[in-house]
C-alpha cells in the first residue's frame, strides 16, 4: 500500500505545544501566528490560543492597566481563569486532532510556566517555549505604536494616552517577570529578533524546522513580488510543462514588467527564476542579475508533460480522473504532485524570509500558487485552484501581523491589450 500524506516526516503523530514567552509588546503575537502559518502551510494542524483575544471576548476591551497590576487581586483571578479557559480549549482541540497548539500568553513566571508544562505532560504533549526578549527600545515602541494603539483594547483612546497605559501595563509584568532558563525544558530564545538565538533542549523534527525559520526572522519591510512567466507557446497551446519559448505576448510581457519594475522598485529587486527557458527570457528584459533555481521549475508533469489536459483525459483517463479526485496529492507518473512541490519549495519560503531586499520571483503557475499560499495563510488544500493569471504582478509587502496584497495587471507595451495608455492596472 502506498501511502499518501503531506509530508515524509509522519507528522500525524507530531503533537507538539508551543508556548510563547515574554514581555507584552515583545512580538509573540507576531511570532506566534507567523509560526502557525508557516507550520499550516507545511501540512500540519497548527492553531494559535491567544489570551488576549479571551480577555477582549469574555470581558470586554478597555481593560486599563491597573487590570494588570499583580497586587489588584480581582484582575488576577479573571486573567487566571482566562489563562486556564485558553490551555483548556488548546488541549480539547489536540484532543480532537490538532496537531500544533500555540499558547500565546506572557508565562513570565517559573510558577507559570511550569503549571503549563504540566498540564501538557499529562495530556502527553511535547512542550517547547519560545521566549521574545528585546532589549532594544526602539524595537519595543514601534511595536507599540504599530500593533497596540490599533488594538480594540484602545479604541478611541488618544495615542499618546494610550502608549503611557500599555507601558505601565508592561512595567507591571516586568516586576515579576523571570526570563527562561529551567534547566530540564526545551526552549529557544530569541533576543532583538534574532540579534541573539539561544537554543536549550532542542530535537525534533518540527522544532528543528521552527529554528531555522525563526532564525531568518527580521522585520523589514520590503515587497515581494511574485509573476509567472511571459505567455508561452506552450500555453498558446493549452500544453502543459515543456520549455518552450515566449510568444510575442510573452515578450511584450517581459518589458512592462521590465518598466513596472523601475517605477515601483525603490532599489534594484534581488531576481529568481526557474532554470525553464520561459521564466528566464521574461527575467532578460529586466537587465539585472537574476539566480536560477532548480526549485522553482514547474511542477513535473512526468509522462503528461507536454500534453493539453484533453489529451491526458483521452490517453489516460484514469490519470486524468485520479488527479481530479485529489489534486493536491495526485503525482503524475514519474513526476510531480503538490505536495511534493511544497516540500521543494521549503528552502525557497526560508530564503524569501531571510532575505532583507525586495525579491522579484519570475515563475509558474503551481510553484506561485504554492508560495502564494504561504504569504496568504492558505492550507495546502486550498492552494490547487489559486487564482495567479498570467502578465500580472502579485505585491506581497509584509504587515503588522499579516502580508498586505496588491495586484498590477500590466498592460503589454506595443501589444494587443486595451491600451489605456497607462503602463498598468491595479
Ligand atoms: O498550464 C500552465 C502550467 O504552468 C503547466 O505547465 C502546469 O502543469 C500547470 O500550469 C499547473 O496547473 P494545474 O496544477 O492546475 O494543472
Amino acid at each position: 500500500m502506498v501511502l499518501s500524506r503531506m509530508n515524509p516526516f509522519t507528522p500525524e503523530k507530531t503533537r507538539l505545544v508551543l508556548v510563547l514567552v515574554g514581555l507584552p509588546a515583545r512580538g509573540k503575537t507576531y511570532i506566534g501566528r507567523k509560526m502557525a502559518r508557516y507550520l499550516n502551510w507545511l501540512g500540519f494542524a497548527a492553531r494559535v490560543f491567544n489570551i488576549g483575544d479571551y480577555r477582549r471576548t469574555r470581558l470586554g476591551h478597555h481593560h486599563r492597566h491597573d487590570f494588570f497590576n499583580p497586587n489588584n487581586e480581582e484582575g488576577n483571578r479573571l486573567r487566571n481563569e482566562l489563562a486556564t479557559l485558553a490551555l483548556e480549549d488548546m488541549l480539547n482541540w489536540m484532543k480532537l486532532g490538532g496537531q500544533i497548539g500555540i499558547y500565546d500568553a506572557t508565562n513570565t513566571t517559573i510558577l507559570r510556566r511550569r503549571q503549563v508544562h504540566d498540564r501538557c505532560l499529562q495530556h502527553g504533549l511535547d512542550v517547547v517555549f519560545v521566549e521574545s526578549v528585546c532589549e532594544d527600545p526602539s524595537i519595543i515602541e514601534a511595536n507599540i505604536r504599530e500593533t497596540k494603539l490599533t488594538s480594540p483594547d484602545y479604541e478611541g483612546v488618544e495615542p499618546d494616552e494610550a502608549a503611557r497605559d500599555f507601558r505601565a501595563r508592561i512595567d507591571h509584568y516586568t516586576r515579576a517577570y523571570e526570563p527562561i532558563q529551567e534547566e530540564n525544558y526545551s526552549y529557544i530564545k530569541l533576543i532583538d529578533v534574532g540579534r541573539v538565538m539561544v537554543m536549550h533542549q532542542i530535537q525534533g523534527y518540527v522544532p528543528g524546522k521552527l529554528v531555522n525559520f525563526l532564525m531568518n526572522m527580521h522585520l523589514v519591510r520590503r515587497p515581494i513580488w511574485l509573476t509567472r512567466h511571459g505567455e508561452s507557446e506552450f500555453n498558446l497551446q493549452g500544453r502543459i510543462g515543456g520549455d518552450s519559448s515566449l510568444t510575442d505576448d510573452g515578450r511584450h510581457y517581459a518589458r512592462a514588467l521590465a518598466s513596472f519594475v523601475r517605477e515601483h522598485a525603490i532599489r534594484p529587486p534581488i531576481v529568481w527564476t526557474s532554470t525553464l527557458s520561459r521564466t528566464v527570457e521574461t527575467a532578460r528584459e529586466l537587465h539585472l542579475p537574476y539566480l536560477q533555481w532548480r526549485a522553482l521549475d514547474e511542477i513535473d508533469g512526468g509522462v503528461c508533460d507536454s500534453m493539453t489536459y484533453e489529451e491526458i483525459a483521452e490517453r489516460m483517463p484514469d490519470e486524468f480522473a485520479a488527479r481530479q479526485a485529489d489534486k493536491l496529492n495526485y503525482r503524475y507518473p514519474r513526476g510531480e504532485s503538490y505536495v511534493d512541490v511544497t516540500q521543494r519549495l521549503e528552502p525557497v519560503i526560508q530564503e524569501l524570509e531571510r532575505e532583507r531586499e525586495p525579491v522579484l520571483v519570475v515563475g509558474h503557475q503551481a510553484v506561485l500558487r504554492v508560495l502564494y499560499a504561504y504569504f496568504t495563510d492558505r492550507r495546502p488544500e486550498q492552494v490547487l485552484h489559486l487564482d495567479i493569471p498570467i502578465h500580472t504582478v502579485i505585491e506581497l509587502t509584509p504587515g503588522p501581523y499579516a502580508f498586505v496584497e496588491r495586484r498590477f495587471a500590466l498592460t503589454l507595451q506595443g501589444g494587443p491589450a486595451p491600451g489605456t495608455g497607462d503602463a498598468m492596472r491595479d
